[in-house]
């Protein structure tokens, strides 16, 4: 049972939605607020130790009413239990979408009549036994020197997923330095490589396809610096692969010992949670892993047995869906109040860009409304001195995530207070704005002339109402980023099943791989080869020059 392809755009609830926004647009969150004391209580949501609320979004009962009835009528019951069950709803590559069956190794789901479940624990063990040996010292180096240096090389999901946690969980981490080589820019291996000594470092090759032109470059290029001083023996110990490319690991000359299994039924943005989170597992240690993993498996569970009214992923999709297809809103800000998350928005960007960046429907079928948001976003405090005028002031609606934690990691509570009241004001400021009336008499407080006060009150004028949902978590820990990550990956497959649009193929990145192929050739061959545009040419002719 696949779940039906059904145009969001027909449906009664969506119809319903468009006369109801027409009726409540011009409304005030604040004066919501001011006529309903439940309203926080109303539109919140507190399960395990994290507290969502989306109280201060531009909705009202109703409007809840109604998405909700849109997620019953695109049937998105039957699309979550579809993914959860391991059917292939990646039907433009005939996939499984498997991500969730990593958090569970007593998964009960079969791929092709096969019980997963043991490949998933014998790839953890294996995870955790090779971890724990670089760890504690007892694998060597050729030299018989301790590891004392991870790089990871690979791209995409490859890299953003174990990068990004990694660093938020620098707090838990062990004395192994962990570094990450995506970018084909020779100067981002070259710069990593200048600080390391060959003998102590162990490189992690992670592509799932282990074709990816970036990757394999940085491979070859480690590679060579590393047999400037050693013998082709040396490899087994300080290069390890993890994909699904059994044959092209070995050509490389990895052994299979040194291998880490992956699944096409994983997909490269969500396979953080698979071998391709092993430099996350050195970092932290494998119970730090495996913790991550309960995290997002809780967040599972949540996400496939809660009543969508009080669904974290369902809910806060339906608000996403709610400003891109009705206010007309093109982008979404992710605002972590955590240093450590400071790649949290970058890794979100090809989760949700990559899974929701489609114009074609489930039938095949170009799409005439809006489907994925543009994410971006910053750590605060820092965003609030860099583009949050434009959030607060600018003509462009921006619904934002400000995500933050009750404690401290380092247990600084001087500076913890004084970031938590800035997450907690900037979205108070972002609700209540600030009117004509008080502008005024501010400026009249600091003495200013009649026409003075004229002239500037338009410009102090805040009209507020701009929309923010507050994640409020207990703290940062290996377990509770599990579960943000995965209320993420959740959200974007609600959105997806809304949209009706398939949410874990990526062909559009296929053509710019392709043409760069063609043009490298170009680059190395006397004149053009190839017949491009005539402004690509010229840049050509030009580079060559
Ligand atoms: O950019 C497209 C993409 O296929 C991503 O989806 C993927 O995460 C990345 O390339 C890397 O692919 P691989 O892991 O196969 O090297």
């Amino acid at each position: 049972m696949n779940f039906p392809s059904i145009n969001p755009t027909e449906t009664n609830a969506w119809k319903a939605l468009k006369d109801h926004f027409e009726s409540i647009k011009a409304e005030k969150m604040k004066d919501w607020f001011a006529k309903d004391p439940q309203r926080a209580e109303e539109f919140s949501i507190a399960w395990k130790d994290v507290y969502v609320d989306y109280s201060k979004n531009r909705i009202t009962a109703e409007t809840k009413q109604l998405l909700l009835n849109l997620a019953d009528e695109v049937k998105l019951k039957d699309a979550i239990e579809a993914q959860f069950s391991g059917e292939k709803i990646n039907q433009t590559e005939d996939r499984e979408v498997l991500h969730t069956a990593l958090r569970d190794a007593k998964t009960k789901v079969s791929v092709n009549g096969e019980s997963i479940s043991k490949d998933v624990q014998d790839n953890l063990d294996h995870m955790q036994s090779f971890s724990k040996s670089i760890i504690n010292g007892d694998w060597k180096g050729h030299t018989g020197k301790p590891i004392t240096d991870v790089v990871n090389i690979g791209i995409g999901g490859s890299d953003l997923g174990p990068q990004m946690v990694v660093d938020a969980l620098q707090f838990y981490k062990n004395h192994l330095n962990v570094h990450f080589v995506s970018n084909v820019d020779g100067d981002h291996i070259s710069e990593t490589l200048k600080h390391l000594n060959p003998e102590t470092t162990l490189f992690v090759i992670v592509s799932k396809t282990f074709t990816t032109q970036e990757t394999l470059t940085n491979a070859n290029t480690a590679r060579r610096w590393f047999l400037k001083n050693a013998e082709e023996s040396a490899i087994a110990k300080h290069f390890v692969a993890v994909s699904t490319n059994a044959t092209a690991i070995k050509d490389f000359g990895i052994s299979e010992k040194n291998s880490f299994t992956m699944w096409n039924w994983v997909g490269g943005r969500f396979s953080l949670w698979s071998s391709v989170g092993l430099s996350i597992s050195l970092a932290v240690g494998f119970n730090n892993f495996k913790q991550l993993l309960d995290g997002a498996k809780d967040m599972d569970s949540h996400f496939r047995n809660t009543e969508f009214s009080e669904n974290i992923p369902v809910i806060t999709a339906l608000l996403t869906v709610w400003y891109n297809n009705f206010y007309g809103a093109e982008s979404e800000a992710i605002i972590p109040y955590s240093q450590y998350l400071q790649k949290l928005a970058p890794y979100l960007q090809q989760g949700i860009m990559e899974s929701n960046g489609k114009g074609i429907d489930r039938n095949g079928k170009q799409i005439d409304y809006e489907t994925g948001t543009i994410i971006w976003g910053e750590p605060g405090t820092n965003s609030q001195h860099a583009f949050f005028q434009l959030i607060h002031q600018g003509t462009k609606l921006i619904p934002s995530d400000f995500i933050g934690f009750k404690t401290s990691l380092h247990g600084n509570t001087e500076h913890h207070d004084k970031l938590m009241a800035n997450y907690f004001a900037q979205t108070e400021a972002l609700l209540q704005g600030k009117d004509e009336t008080t502008v005024v008499s501010e400026l009249k407080n600091k003495g200013l002339s009649e026409s003075e006060i004229k002239a500037l009150t338009p410009f102090k004028i805040f009209e507020g109402n701009r929309p923010t949902t507050s994640i409020l978590i207990d703290k940062l820990t290996p377990k509770s980023l599990g579960s943000l990550i995965a209320m993420y990956e959740h959200k974007l497959f609600v959105q997806g099943v809304i949209w009706n649009i398939f949410s874990y193929d990526q062909w559009g990145v296929e053509l710019g791989k392709q043409l760069a192929n063609t043009i490298l050739e170009d680059l190395k061959a006397d004149g053009l080869k190839h017949t491009h545009d005539a402004s690509t040419s010229k840049l050509l002719k030009r580079y060559k020059s």
